[in-house]
C-alpha cells in the first residue's frame, strides 16, 4: 500500500528540515531528487565496508565489489526490461547522449543526412547534435510542436522524410512536462530505416519503462533524478547497435589487449564503454535507488504524482496573478509565472517561504522562442511530496507581490 507519510520517513532531508525558517517544501525534483537512507546506506557500505576497485582485484573484497557492480546492471535491466549486457554505465544523461552521438551516429550517417529533434529539448539533447552536425555535415531539423507545446504523432509524421536517419527526443520534456508518443515514433522511424534515441532523464524516474515494448534504439537517463547519486547514469542500447558503437573514451577496463604497433582489441559491450575506474559507489547507490523505486512501484509513483499535479493546477488556476504554461501536462512538472514579476525574483520570494523550485529557462534555450518568455518558474513533484507541500507553494505564490519580493532583497 502506497503511504506517502511512511515513505517520507526514508528521507533524511524530509525530517524536519527548514529553509528560511519555514518547513522545506522541496519541489525541484526535475533538477535533482532527494535520497532515501537505502541509497545512502548502499554508498556508505562501499565506503565503510567494501572499498576496493571493480574488475581488477583477485581478493575477496574486490570480488564482492565485482558482484555488486554487476548486480546493479541486472537491477537496471529488470527496471528497463532489457538484457543486462545492454546496460552501459555513464556519468549521466549528458554523457550518454554524447556517447551515442559520437560513437554511433557519427559513423552511421553521411553528409546531408538529417537528425530530428524538437525545440523543447534540454541542452544535453541539442548541443551534442549541433556539434556533430557541424563537424560531419549532418542537418538538424525540428519536429514542430503543436500550439500547446506538445510533440504530436501527426507533426512527427509531417517532419519524417527519407533524409531523416536519426531521431532524438525527450520522452518527458523538462519544462512543459509533456509526454512524447515515443513508442509510435520508434515504429515510424524504423519504417524508414532511421534510429531513435529517447532521453529518459525526466521519464524513467517517474513511471514504468519498457525498452522492448517501446522499441527505442538507445535510451539514456541519470541516477540523481531517481533518488540515486549524482555523476551516475545509464546508456541503454540494443545489443546489436552497441556492438556497432565506438566508445567515446578509452583506457583501462575497456580493452582486452593492446600492442606496441597501436592495435587495440576492445572488450565486448557494455564493458568497452566503461574505461577507467568507474563511479563504483554511484553504481551501488543507483542499484539501491532502482530497487527502492521498483519496491514502491512505478504505477504508484505515477498515480501519486498525477493526483498532486492535478491538485496543484486546480489551486494555481484559482489565483489571478498566475500565468500557467502547461495546465494539461502529463507529469509532475507545473510551469508558471507570477504576473509582472521576474521569475528569479519570484523564486527568491518562494525560497524565503521555504519553497525550492527552479526559475529561468531550465537549459531549454530554444523553447523560449515558443513560450515567448525567457524565464519561467518550474515546480516539479515527486512521490514523496504531499498536499501540504503544494499548499505551501500555492500560498507563497498567492502572496508573491512586488512589495513582498522587494522586502526579501532589501
Ligand atoms: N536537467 C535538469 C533540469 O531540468 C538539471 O533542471
Amino acid at each position: 500500500m502506497f503511504d506517502v507519510n511512511e515513505i517520507r520517513k526514508d528521507f533524511p532531508m524530509l525530517q524536519g528540515k527548514t529553509m528560511n525558517g519555514h518547513p522545506l517544501a522541496y519541489l525541484d525534483n526535475s533538477a535533482t531528487t532527494l535520497k532515501p537512507r537505502q541509497v545512502i546506506e548502499a554508498v556508505n557500505h562501499f565506503y565503510c565496508d567494501i572499498t576496493a576497485n571493480a574488475h581488477r582485484g583477485d581478493y575477496e573484497l574486490s570480488q564482492k565489489v565485482d558482484q555488486l557492480y554487476e548486480e546493479t546492471r541486472k537491477i537496471i535491466a529488470r527496471m528497463l526490461n532489457c538484457d543486462p549486457l545492454e546496460v552501459a554505465y555513464t556519468s549521466g544523461t549528458t554523457y550518454g547522449v554524447n556517447q551515442v552521438a559520437w560513437g554511433y551516429v557519427r559513423t552511421h550517417l553521411k553528409k546531408g543526412d538529417v537528425i530530428l529533434i524538437t525545440e523543447a529539448e534540454h541542452a544535453s539533447n541539442v548541443l551534442p547534435w549541433f556539434r556533430l552536425a557541424d563537424e560531419c555535415g549532418f542537418k538538424i531539423e525540428y519536429i514542430p510542436l503543436n500550439e500547446e507545446g506538445r510533440l504530436t504523432i501527426e507533426n512527427f509524421r509531417k517532419a519524417l522524410h527519407e533524409g531523416v536517419r536519426f531521431v532524438a527526443v525527450a520522452e518527458i520534456g523538462n519544462v512543459l512536462g509533456y509526454r512524447a508518443p515515443v513508442k509510435e515514433m520508434c515504429r515510424l522511424a524504423h519504417e524508414i530505416g532511421a534510429r531513435m534515441l529517447v532521453d529518459g532523464a525526466q521519464s524513467v524516474p517517474h513511471g514504468h519503462t519498457d525498452v522492448k515494448d517501446m522499441d527505442c534504439d538507445f535510451l539514456c537517463f541519470s541516477a540523481h533524478k531517481m533518488c540515486g547519486p549524482s555523476g551516475m547514469g545509464v546508456m541503454y542500447g540494443k545489443s546489436e547497435l552497441l556492438k556497432e558503437t565506438e566508445p567515446l573514451c578509452l583506457g583501462g577496463g575497456s580493452n582486452a589487449r593492446f600492442f606496441s604497433c597501436g592495435d587495440v582489441i576492445l572488450k565486448e559491450s557494455p564493458y568497452k564503454f566503461e574505461s577507467g575506474t568507474q563511479n563504483i559507489e554511484g553504481i551501488m547507490g543507483m542499484g539501491a535507488a532502482a530497487s527502492y523505486l521498483m519496491d514502491i512501484g512505478f504505477d504508484n509513483i505515477a498515480a501519486h504524482e498525477r493526483e498532486l499535479r492535478d491538485y496543484l493546477v486546480r489551486q494555481l488556476e484559482k489565483l489571478d496573478n498566475v500565468i500557467l504554461y502547461n495546465p494539461n501536462g502529463d507529469s509532475g512538472i507545473v510551469t508558471f509565472n507570477v504576473k509582472g514579476i521576474f521569475s528569479q525574483d519570484a523564486a527568491g520570494y518562494l525560497a524565503s517561504q521555504g519553497i525550492a523550485v527552479r526559475s529561468g529557462n531550465h537549459c531549454a534555450k530554444i523553447l523560449v522562442d515558443f513560450l515567448k518568455t525567457d524565464d519561467t518558474i518550474r515546480s516539479s513533484l515527486y512521490f514523496y511530496n504531499t498536499k501540504e507541500d503544494v499548499d505551501a507553494l500555492v500560498e507563497a505564490v498567492r502572496t508573491c507581490t512586488i512589495e513582498n519580493c522587494i522586502g526579501i532583497f532589501f
